[in-house]
Formats: C-alpha cells, structure tokens, sequence
C-alpha cells in the first residue's frame, strides 16, 4: 500500500503560542500542515488572516495544504501559492469557476484539490477528475472543527477509488473532518492516501503517538 499520509489541521491550536503550535508538528510524523481558509460567507467563521498565514509558512518545515472555504477563491489562490502551497483545494459548491480555479492552480504551480461537501455526490463532480491531483472528501459539514464523522464518507471513497482506478486517473484522496484512529484505519484500506485531522491530534498531548494511532 502507499504511503499513509497525515496533514494536521492547525484550525483548534493555540493561536497565542504558534510558533510552538507549528513546532510540535514540525516535530512529528506528519506529513502537511492543513490551512483551513474561512472567509464568513461559504461559512459562517473566519479564518486565518494574512499575518498568521505568514507566521505560519514562516515556522513549518512541512508541506502546507490549503482547503479554501470561500465563495471567491481568486481572491486567495495566489496568497496560497506566495505561501508555498504545495495542495490548493477548492470547493465545486456555490461555484461557477471551479475549472478556472484548478486550471490555475496548476498552472502556478500547485497540486490543484477539488472539495465536495457531504452531500454533494461524485457523478456530479466525476467530469472535473481529469483536471485534479487531489480529490477532497469532506466527512463532516465545513465550517468548524471538532465534528463528528459521517458515515456517509466510506461509500463515497470507494466510490471515487474505483472511478480513479477504471480512468487510470492520478488522484489522491483526501479527507477531512472527525477523523481519529476508530475511522482512519478504514478509511486508508478503502484508498484514502492523506486524512486531515485537527482536534484528535491537537487535544492529545503526545501528537506523535496520536499519529502513529491514525496510521496503524
Ligand atoms: C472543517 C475543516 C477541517 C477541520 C478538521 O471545516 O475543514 O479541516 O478543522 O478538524 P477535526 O479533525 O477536528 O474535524
Ligand atoms: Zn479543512
């Protein structure tokens, strides 16, 4: 199997201690720092500003992978990329760029993800794989950490896999939200190759062993 790839989402750390923050995971296992981007409207909460996004390029020595939940993802690709985005993912809903989006995000240089909410279906978005590297599949609604995991995800990665298999498509999936080590073993066996994880991670005070529970 691949390698299983963890991106800790740094939505729920101590936002007055973020070099630390970013330094215990520089310190582990993990292999990307998620940057959940909010901008009030897609979702109710705001997040990150421009300062503590640059703080947070500054300190990481991970690679960084950004989930845009905005209505207007121009406004904020290119600050991802001059933020040394290695993963810019943009949601399909209330969207009617979103080719144009993942068309420049690879075109500066990116991997460019596609997020789908819970109740978006794949066939809906199945004609955007061949423009993509990172197929984002939301487990809880988006907006805010701590959320439980939907069941409803297990079908949709296994659905998604055997599309991504048949088409011979180089996608990775993604999934973000609720995830902690009872879901993360399935999820990776169905093909999952990076799972998000922000509060299991956070919360434990040893973010190593945390880790090491979600991949083993
Ligand atoms: C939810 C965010 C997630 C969230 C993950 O809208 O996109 O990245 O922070 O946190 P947990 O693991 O607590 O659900
Ligand atoms: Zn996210």
């Amino acid at each position: 199997m691949n390698k299983k790839e963890i991106s800790v989402s740094i939505l729920d750390c101590d936002f007055n201690n973020i070099e630390q923050e970013i330094n215990k995971i520089n310190n582990s296992s993990s292999d990307y720092i998620h940057i959940d981007i909010m901008d009030g409207k897609f979702v109710p909460n705001i997040a990150f500003d421009n300062n503590t996004i640059e703080k947070v390029n500054l300190y990481s020595k991970k690679k960084l992978d950004y989930h845009l939940m905005v209505n207007d993802p121009n406004d904020y690709i290119l600050k991802c990329v001059k933020n040394n985005a290695n993963i810019i993912s943009v949601h399909y809903e209330e969207n009617d760029n979103v080719l144009n989006h993942l068309i420049s995000i690879k075109k500066l240089g990116c991997r460019a993800g596609l997020a789908i909410n819970p109740s978006t279906k794949i066939n809906q978005v199945s004609n955007l794989f061949e423009h993509i590297d990172i197929l984002l599949l939301m487990s809880v609604q988006p907006g805010k950490g701590g959320q439980k995991f939907l069941d409803t995800t297990f079908k949709k990665v296994e659905e998604s896999k055997k599309i991504i298999d048949e088409m011979n498509y180089e996608i990775d999936i993604e999934i973000d939200g609720g995830i902690d080590n009872k879901v993360s073993k399935k999820l990776f066996n169905l093909g999952s190759k990076i799972l998000v994880s922000g509060s299991y991670i956070i919360k434990n005070q040893n973010i190593a062993s945390a880790i090491s529970n979600l991949r083993d």
